[in-house]
């Protein structure tokens, strides 16, 4: 497995290419599904959990190209996706439980073949990560759920039937499934309650792109008009805003000033305003974001998780290593995920002070300096989080469980390396 080795201390400056969204991406590939023509995704970026969805898809019939592109100033990747029949409708344990993501064949497939049957995913590192929603909304559309040996099996008699439901969370995952259900139901769908991320917007685009009739694009009540069929269609993929927080933070951290080029300040207004307060400058370009916080002293501040527009809750782990190093005290508070503190106890290794109250907040006392430590997380976010805190600590890191990375940032030692990180991806024999 490889691990990544960090000499900490560099000041960080220069541009970084901000990829495509991975969790825009994901339900993305899966909308393709919907349809026998081609659908063609550009900027996607070059990830693992992209390729495990891909050969998710391949197992079930799904023609796929991949193509070399230059977009935007960057390398990228664009993809096109053709089903014109289906030889499976079956999304396997062993593609399911390397990526929870997986879930999103569910509604497409049942809606475009009448029957679809998932692996149950799990619980994962953050949390126990429930489906009750996707299935007992599917279930009010007319399908028959069931669960037997670990796995879901949907049937409808006929076509999915439009309904009115209401979400008893925002949940991001079964938004862009129902939604994706809805577009070839009969009849009209509601869903209250929806979730508003950037990344459902983002398929709302392809589906309106594709044929379908959905209204309400960036609120919580969205309504869905059935159509028989859905046509092929050309998507660009939107900026990652979570990989541009990420390396946001990782000018503050280093008392830099990074470009990122490509990032969308709309998509992060509430991490950039506890930037701004910590004591970053954070300037807005046309395309691109540019974070400064040379020769700035930054100050601790509370940060509470919450649905888009809230803050984000796969920020929190990086934001929390650079309150650790932040004058005076920070609350964070995590109320998405029930187990999203795991980095706590590897950023402590390194010498930060955190006292974690119960599941949901922690008190960060910023400390002068953070020494380096062989550490590990179980999580992308938290390993990132892991990764900040080596850039800014005295001596060596090694950050172990590389994989948990390579699932989320694209080329992340490349592009620290470019702007002046001490960075080194060790490789080791499986
Ligand atoms: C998406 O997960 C993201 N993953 C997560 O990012 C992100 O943390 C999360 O949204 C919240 O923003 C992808 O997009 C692939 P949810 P998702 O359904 O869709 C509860 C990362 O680091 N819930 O919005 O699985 C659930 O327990 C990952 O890139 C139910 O109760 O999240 C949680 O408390 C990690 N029943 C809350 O809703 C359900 O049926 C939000 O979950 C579904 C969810």
């Amino acid at each position: 497995m490889d691990k990544i080795k960090i000499i900490g201390g560099n000041r960080l400056e220069g541009k970084i290419y901000i990829s495509g969204a991975k969790n825009a991406a994901l339900p993305l590939i899966c909308a393709s599904l919907l349809t026998d023509e081609t659908i063609t995704l550009t900027n996607m970026p070059a990830l693992s959990d992209i390729r495990s969805m891909n050969a998710l898809l391949e197992q079930m019939g799904t023609q796929i190209d991949s193509f070399d592109d230059f977009l935007d100033g960057h390398e990228t990747k664009t993809y096109s996706y053709r089903t014109p029949k289906f030889t499976s409708l079956i999304a396997p344990y062993d593609y399911v439980r390397k990526m929870r993501a997986s879930y999103y064949v569910l509604g497409p497939v049942l809606a475009r073949e009448g029957h679809a049957e998932l692996s149950l995913p799990g619980g994962c590192a953050i949390g126990a990560r429930p489906m009750d929603i996707h299935l007992t909304s599917l279930e009010q559309m007319g399908a028959k759920i069931e669960i037997k040996n670990g796995y879901v099996h949907a049937d409808i008699n006929g076509k999915l039937k439009g309904a009115h439901i209401t979400f008893h969370t925002a949940s991001v995952g079964a938004t862009c499934n129902i939604l994706m259900a809805a577009t070839l139901a009969e009849g009209e769908t509601i869903i209250e309650n929806a979730a508003k991320e950037p990344e459902i917007a983002d398929l709302i685009d392809l589906l309106i792109a594709m044929g379908a009739q959905i209204e309400g694009k960036n609120t919580s009540k969205l309504v869905i008009q059935g159509v028989d069929k859905l046509h092929g269609a050309r998507h660009k993929v939107i900026a990652d805003r979570i990989e541009a927080g990420s390396y946001a933070i990782a000018a503050a951290i280093t008392n830099g000033r990074i470009e990122l080029v490509n990032a969308q300040a709309s998509t992060l207004r509430t991490p950039l305003e506890i930037l701004k307060a910590m004591g970053v400058s954070v300037e807005e370009g046309d395309n691109s974001l540019t974070i400064d916080a040379t020769n700035r002293k930054l100050t601790g501040q509370d940060i509470m998780t919450d649905y888009y527009p809230g803050f984000p809750t796969d920020l929190q782990a990086q934001f929390m290593a650079l309150m650790t190093v932040s004058e005076g005290a920070s609350l964070v508070t995590e109320n998405i995920w029930e187990n999203r503190f795991m980095h706590v106890p590897e950023l402590m290794r390194m010498g930060a002070n955190i006292n974690v109250h119960g599941h949901a907040s922690a008190i960060v006392r910023g400390v002068k300096q953070l020494s380096g430590a062989p550490v590990m997380a179980t999580d992308l976010r938290a390993s990132f989080a892991l990764i900040l805190a080596g850039l800014v600590a005295e001596g060596e890191t090694i950050v172990n469980r590389v994989y948990h990375l390579d699932r989320g940032y694209e080329k992340l030692d490349e592009k620290l390396k470019a702007v002046g990180a001490n960075v080194e991806r060790i490789k080791e024999a499986e």
